[in-house]
């Protein structure tokens, strides 16, 4: 069996703060591996994507390796090509795989057939990579996650998915704003909770947002969703400066990207001097190397 990186909640913590400490060593250039010399790593979007593409080609790069980038509409997948074939033949050609998938059962079927690497790029249950760039900026902020309070605030997406995943595995207190029936599923929250992880749901943003360290949103419409009532339903759940104010002084600012500003949160926010957006999207590149490291074991 192959080492993949598809959840936060598939890995231990020790592992994962191995993961972390490396990414901030990378980033300080006190070390530069080079474990994936003579190695091609493909990438399969089936959805946009920015950061992911380029963080992940120039990481690619940067530890000695080949991307390949492929879009899943070029390939016979698209067609209706088994993903188990696909897989198992890629397997022979390519050292590991990226995948940023319309359902998160492709990346387990390509997990299963494979027998490299895989690694979640999002799917529509998770976004793991995100996360860890996110943890990384919290460190780089605040030295440490332990004891913080991150508030999230709209809809219950993969990207807080991974955020309760996180939840089990660094003691910090995740604090969830959005209506009852954008909530994340009771079961979820509830195994999360059974395990040490510290989450407490809100329909009042305002209590969620009092003496928060970190404020955190995304969009409130994901790739693949419909828009439908989201805009009006979410109305009040948006990160705005009088509820950056209640948090605490020294509270940051945190967004996956792509936001829209005036939904999810405003320019003044966004744009504002707590906002660490710009380090948050860097520390993609530095995380992601660091995961392909702990994969190729260096
Ligand atoms: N945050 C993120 O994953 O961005 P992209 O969709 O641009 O890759
Ligand atoms: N929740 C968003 C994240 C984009 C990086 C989406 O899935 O579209």
């Amino acid at each position: 069996m192959s080492v993949n990186f598809i959840d936060i909640a598939d890995y231990n913590t020790k592992d994962l703060k191995k993961v972390l400490l490396l990414a901030h060593q990378m980033k300080s250039g006190l070390v530069s591996p080079t474990p994936l010399l003579e190695k091609t790593v493909a990438m399969i979007f089936e959805k946009s994507s920015t950061r992911t593409r380029i963080s992940f080609e120039v990481a690619i790069k940067q530890l000695g390796g080949t991307p390949l980038i492929l879009n899943s509409d070029d390939m016979q997948l698209s067609r209706g090509e088994p993903i188990a074939d696909t897989a198992r033949v890629m397997s022979r050609y390519v050292d590991a795989i990226m995948i940023r998938a319309l359902s998160h059962q492709t990346i387990l079927d390509f997990s299963e057939n494979a027998g490299i690497p895989i690694i979640n790029g999002l799917s529509n249950l998770s976004h793991p990579c995100q996360i860890m760039a996110d943890i990384m900026t919290i460190e780089e902020n605040f030295n440490s996650i332990e004891g913080l309070t991150i508030s999230w605030f709209g809809d219950s997406n993969n990207v807080l998915k991974s955020w309760i995943d996180a939840a089990m595995k660094f003691r910090f207190y995740l604090r969830i704003a959005s209506p009852k029936r954008y909530q994340p599923d009771k079961h979820l929250v509830q195994e999360a909770i059974d395990v040490g992880a510290k989450i407490e749901l809100f329909e009042d943003s305002r209590v969620a947002a009092q003496d928060a360290n970190v404020l955190v949103t995304d969009v409130w419409v994901s790739m693949g969703d419909q828009e439908g009532t989201r805009l009006r339903d979410l109305r009040a759940y948006q990160v705005h400066k009088e509820l950056f104010e209640l948090a605490r002084y020294d509270a940051i600012f945190l967004h996956c990207l792509p936001a829209i500003r005036g939904n999810e949160v405003t320019a003044e926010v966004i744009d504002g001097p707590q906002s660490k957006i710009i380090d948050q999207a860097e520390n993609r590149l530095h995380v992601q190397k660091a995961i392909m490291c702990h994969l190729f074991e260096t």
